[in-house]
């Protein structure tokens, strides 16, 4: 990575505003942490900070509580989670920024850690308002950016808050970067792309930019039913993106000219309704009923994905392959997640939904790397840059 890190400048005893992407999911019912991930992914850096006595304080957002106060979305729980982790007290402030703050920040000693309240219970956060960037930016003397699930978005405390600081990458932000980007340098062969979810559009910028890095290609989920679709295949009344139908005819023929092995489900899983009391039948793809939709992969297509996946020596997975929240139609997700995590490949897992299946089924130790960025993780191997990454000084010191 060109972009300067935590490590390569002086943050002794200074004041560090850290950007983190604490933005975990919560327990509906009781507003606990479901998942605390994305804490965890964050203490390298946090402790790094601590160790060189720098004045640590920590902003992120939590949720979209879209410029207002909401009391269930404040980090007063995040602040206890990380505090348990860390082993230490970790200050929590009622806001983000203001004279108090100011003057918690101006109390905070060498290795002491604040965390501010959630960036966006101010509009300005995400509108990236100069004055509210500034604000930010005044309560420290250099910047980290550790908020890789959050890069791809242009806000105050992402890109503005770099235009008044010197601005450099925390350590996740450089292991994401370097995991997912050695994925488009130089991976290991043969490397084979699971990709699934709702729609061809999310993931057209990825599929062309990855087309001509992999050796196979494994589609499942409803993109798939578009390519199905273009094949002809009578897809009953299963949701297809009509729209994408000429995108997949290109990347078919993309896919040809670059000799990728392009599977396809032989058998899925079908419902008449999408409720957790329906009935599931599995039927070959040339036989789907007209009163039917597709809903999962089928046990042929999970056995041909496990061939191929067994050949692999690198596999990049991004999407369901199903209906992942209703059990019966969550089959093919987690046989995908069990047969990587038997894996000897390295396995890469996208963030978002196929992370959020991974940790649940408690095998993300099992995987090779698990990304905190959803969104981000498709941009970015999508071959665009990240708008939080381009602001960071380049290691040549521009
Ligand atoms: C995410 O979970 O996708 C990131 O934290 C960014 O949040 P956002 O999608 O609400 O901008
Ligand atoms: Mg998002």
């Amino acid at each position: 990575m060109n972009k300067m890190t935590v490590r390569d400048i002086d943050v002794k005893g200074k004041r560090v505003l850290v950007r983190v992407d604490f933005n975990v999911p919560l327990d509906e019912k009781t507003g606990t942490i479901a998942d605390d991930s994305r804490i965890q992914a964050a203490l390298p850096t946090i402790k790094y900070l601590v160790g060189q006595e720098a004045k640590v304080i920590l902003c992120s957002h939590l949720g979209r509580p879209e410029g207002k106060v909401v009391d269930n979305l404040r980090m007063t729980v995040i602040a206890e989670r990380l505090s348990r982790h860390l082993k230490r007290p970790v200050q929590v402030a009622m806001e983000c920024i203001g004279p108090k703050v100011e003057r918690a920040v101006a109390e905070l000693k060498g290795g002491d850690i604040l965390l501010l309240e959630n960036l966006r219970f101010h509009s300005e956060e995400e509108k990236n308002d100069p004055a509210f960037a500034r604000a930010l930016a005044s309560l420290a003397e250099i910047y980290v950016n550790d908020a890789f699930g959050t890069a791809h978005r242009s806000h105050a405390s992402i890109t503005g808050v770099a235009e008044d600081l010197p601005a450099v990458a925390g350590l996740l932000m450089e292991k994401e970067l370097a995991t997912l980007g050695s994925i488009l340098d130089n991976p290991a062969r043969p490397f084979v792309g699971v990709l699934g979810g709702a729609k061809v559009s999310d993931k057209v910028g990825m599929l062309e930019n990855i087309m001509n890095k992999v050796d196979a290609l494994l589609i499942g989920g409803g993109m798939a039913n578009v390519f199905l679709r273009a094949m002809s295949f009578d897809t009953g009344q299963s949701v297809v993106e009509s729209g994408s139908l000429s995108t997949v005819f290109d990347l078919m023929k993309e896919a040809a000219a670059y000799e990728v092995r392009l599977l396809l489900p032989d058998d899925v899983v079908v419902t008449d309704e999408i409720s957790a009391e329906a009935e599931a039948a599995v039927v070959s793809i040339d036989k789907i009923p007209t009163q039917m939709k597709i809903v999962d992969i089928g046990p042929k297509t999970i056995e041909k994905f496990r061939r191929e996946l067994e050949k692999s020596r690198t596999v990049f997975w991004n999407g369901p392959m199903g209906i992942d929240e209703i059990p019966q139609f969550a089959q093919g997700t987690r046989s995908m997640a069990r047969i990587l995590a038997g894996l000897k490949a390295a396995t890469i897992i996208g963030g978002g939904s196929t992370a959020e299946v991974v940790i649940d089924m408690k095998l993300a130790d099992e995987m090779t790397f698990v990304s905190t960025g959803g969104g981000a993780s498709l941009r970015f191997l999508g071959g665009r840059s990240l708008p939080g990454v381009e602001v960071l000084l380049d290691k040549d010191g521009k």
